[in-house]
């Protein structure tokens, strides 16, 4: 599988000396050779294999489809973890139909491989939800009390200041919360029953397009925030009761203003 494929290139590559190659958004949003390299790997045997389909990567990789199938790829997920050697970051792939954008598309198959466990999730449309061979299915949530939130933080720090006041309001109220730095395996925590609920605004369509299916193959819902399709304004994923209440407590909060709306938001 072509993930594993690009993820034993990435663990390889993390065994030598690993460094920043590149800022992107802000100065803490950072790509490595690695990212390009695995991103490259990814492009040149998708087209091999499937002549036609588009591609849309992290790193600017980019093919127009032919055949209605774009590939969505972050070729490494938590990059942040990678340069630091923390063991969790992940290659995440889907195939989408249709328009290539968050909501317009419809997620056909997912992968997500997390080189540094060898633990690999997957979904395909109609079919489950695996964590290896295992399949995977969401339990009843628990009270909102008792549930771990899992999130994650922008770059920019306008956001963040903005994160860490609705987060600093959600803590108390709920078991604890889980940053654990990369948006896919957050995603196939949920379907694992590792969170019991998750959600982060400011994502890009290919921290989510796996694992968007990897929930709700495994009975999750995913959704958007504020009348927005689930992607950059806001993504929750989980169980549909825990989704709702914790929705319904950010609205309360007031965190669900317009990216547009908030200062500074996407600068750093
Ligand atoms: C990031 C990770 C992180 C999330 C950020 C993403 P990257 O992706 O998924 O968990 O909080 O929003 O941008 O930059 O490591 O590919
Ligand atoms: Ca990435």
């Amino acid at each position: 599988m072509l993930a594993r494929e690009a993820g034993e290139h990435i663990a390889a590559a993390r065994a030598g000396h690993v460094e920043v190659h590149a800022t992107k958004s802000s100065a803490v949003d950072v790509v490595t050779a690695v990212d390009k390299e695995s991103e490259e790997l990814l492009f040149e045997r998708l087209g091999q294999l499937r002549p036609g389909d588009g591609f849309l990567g992290e790193e600017g990789k980019a093919r127009e489809s032919t055949t209605g199938v774009t590939w969505v790829v972050d070729p490494i997920d938590g990059t942040v973890n990678f340069l630091y050697n923390i063991p969790h970051y992940a290659v995440s792939i889907a195939a989408v139909t249709g328009e290539a954008k968050p909501g317009a598309w419809q997620v056909e198959a997912g992968a997500i491989f997390n080189p540094a466990t060898g633990e690999m999730f997957s979904a395909a449309r109609g079919e489950g939800s695996y964590l290896g061979d295992q399949r995977l299915q969401i339990s009843s949530p628990p009270p909102m009390n008792l549930a771990l939130l899992a999130t994650g933080f922008a770059y920019s720090s306008a956001m963040r200041r903005e994160q860490a006041r609705v987060i600093a309001e959600l803590l108390p109220e709920f078991r604890d919360i889980r940053r654990f730095g990369t948006a896919s395996l957050d995603l196939a925590s949920v379907a694992t029953g590792r969170v019991d609920v998750y959600f982060e605004r400011t994502l890009m369509p290919w921290d989510h397009a796996a694992g968007e299916l990897v929930v709700t193959e495994a009975g999750g819902v995913i959704e958007g925030l504020g009348g927005q399709p689930p992607g950059r304004e806001g993504l929750f994923a989980g169980h549909p009761e825990l989704v709702a209440q914790l929705k319904s407590r950010i609205v309360a909060l007031q965190g669900d203003t317009l990216l547009s709306e908030i200062p500074g938001w996407g600068l750093e």
